[in-house]
């Protein structure tokens, strides 16, 4: 038998144990869809810490506990293991660090993260499992390869790991203060210089020059961050490090988002029954306080309310989006400023603005079914996987041409397309896009033939999974 490539995927977070964002998503679902496809030729393992808010632990495993060695810090270790749908997970137990209601957020996130990628390496004798390649995620897990180049460089068992740290998003770097390096870090005054960036300690720009591979979560998305504006400052250390860059489109799990099967819609369908979702379309304007009408087109927004998802050209186009035979359902919390917005927004516009300040999964759910225009304008999308969900459940993406939006969904309007695109990152581009495609709306059979298109579109993990295994062989070969 051929030996496996093992792997362990290293992440602060992973549905369904926790999720706060897209990366959750994509640890959640990324590592099943390897073990999948390819359990033959690997063995995909996930790390994570155990938080409080991992609150349903059926069928965790102890297996064990160690002590962590964090500058002069001896720190307890824990390990749990639990195996479902032939994954191994592993979580990494300390009360002090991760028994609190927020995953981030804390005045000492540096060294909660810090504690859990020494955690990480420290226990690999203890699992038994020696990784041919550690996948780090995010600023969370980025001390993982800086540890594995300056910590455990001469030690045998560690100095054949390769390491590829992902980005999910250039805005969180993990930016600290200069004077924990040492302390807390546990990087001595030569080491300094790797982490150091801009006067500040900076855990991604670190891990970009010691990881094998910086990978980024789509193709256009790993090309805009050579460019400042996209890469938050970062560009340069991009530049110089290209050579290791790649980008793999996210994809989403078809089984978890699926309107033939999701309880949570009125009636569930797919796309041969699509008067099931004009039924799931009147229950949701009669849920919302919307006037009930099938023909009305409804426009969904599904976000976090803050600038960098193009809130800002939505706000400068309303007043003319709402001139037009329109309903507009906004979910999601954010910048205050925003949610003060949409909620007076709704009051001026009883009968045609729906607005929830709110993360709520099951409503989310109801919105993808029952909206027909998914509005995503993003100013900046690594990749963005709401406007995947979008179209499995038949809305219509309208997205701004950045990033993983410009990667997943091309203009219907000149042939074969998934959706609406803007290239202009203004709100008139915004406003004409939106009536194309309210245009394509009037027309019934037009309408249901690209409602049928988007929702026949691939966003499984089938094709990218595949892209992930040649980067892992072609990483160790
Ligand atoms: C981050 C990005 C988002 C991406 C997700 C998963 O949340 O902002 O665009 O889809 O990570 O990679």
């Amino acid at each position: 038998m051929k030996k496996k490539i093992k792997i362990l995927f290293a992440t602060p977070e992973a549905s369904p144990f926790i999720a706060t964002g897209g990366l959750g998503e994509v640890a959640g679902s990324l590592p099943k869809a390897l073990m999948k496809k390819y359990s033959d030729e690997m063995d995909v393992r996930i790390i994570l810490p155990l938080y409080e808010g991992i609150s349903s632990r059926d069928g965790f495993e102890y297996i064990g506990n160690t002590y962590v060695q964090l500058a002069w810090r001896q720190q307890y270790c824990g390990i749990y293991k639990k195996v479902e749908n032939n994954l191994i997970y592993y979580f990494i137990d300390n009360e002090y660090y991760f028994k609190r209601s927020e995953c981030y957020g804390h005045f000492d996130d540096g060294e909660r993260f810090a504690f859990f990628s020494k955690a990480v390496l420290t226990i690999l004798p203890i699992i038994d499992f020696i990784p041919h390649i550690i996948h780090a995620n995010d600023w969370q897990t980025a001390l993982i390869p800086v540890y594995l180049a300056t910590k455990y460089f001469t030690n045998k068992d560690y100095w054949d790991i390769k390491s590829i740290i992902t980005v999910h998003n250039m805005e969180y770097q993990g930016n600290f203060d200069l004077s924990i390096v040492e302390d807390v870090f546990d990087l001595s005054n030569k080491e300094k210089d790797l982490i150091e960036y801009k006067g500040a300690a900076n855990l991604l720009k670190a891990a970009f020059e010691v990881s094998h591979i910086i990978s980024t979560v789509s193709k256009s998305y790993s090309e805009e961050i050579l460019n400042d504006y996209f890469a938050h400052g970062l560009a340069s250390i991009i530049q110089k490090n290209s050579s290791k860059l790649k980008g793999i489109l996210n994809g989403i799990d078809t089984l978890v988002y699926n309107p033939e099967t999701d309880d949570a819609l009125f009636k569930q369908y797919n796309y041969d029954s699509l008067h099931n979702k004009t039924y799931n379309k009147t229950n949701l304007q009669c849920l919302t306080g919307l006037s009930e009408n099938a023909d009305i087109p409804i426009i969904a927004v599904i976000s976090r309310l803050v600038s960098h998802k193009g809130m800002d050209l939505i706000i400068e186009g309303m007043e003319e989006i709402l001139k037009e035979k329109v309903q507009f359902i906004v979910l999601g919390r954010g910048d205050r400023k925003y949610e003060l917005y949409f909620k007076s927004l709704q009051e001026a516009y009883r009968d045609k603005v729906a607005v929830r300040i709110d993360f709520n999964n099951d409503l989310a759910r109801k919105i993808y079914g029952g909206s027909d225009f998914f509005l995503m304008p993003s100013i900046s999308e690594p990749c963005g996987i709401s406007q995947m969900i979008a179209s499995r459940y038949g809305s219509v993406p309208i997205v701004h041409e950045v990033g993983g939006l410009k990667d997943s969904i091309k203009d219907s309007s000149f042939g074969s397309g998934n959706g609406f695109t803007f290239n202009e990152k203004s709100s008139k581009a915004l406003v004409n896009t939106i009536r194309r495609g309210l245009k394509v709306y009037e027309n019934k059979d037009d309408w249901s033939k690209l409602v049928k298109e988007v929702m026949r579109k691939d966003f499984s993990w089938e094709n990218s999974s595949e892209k992930y295994r040649d980067m892992y062989l072609n990483l160790i070969n």
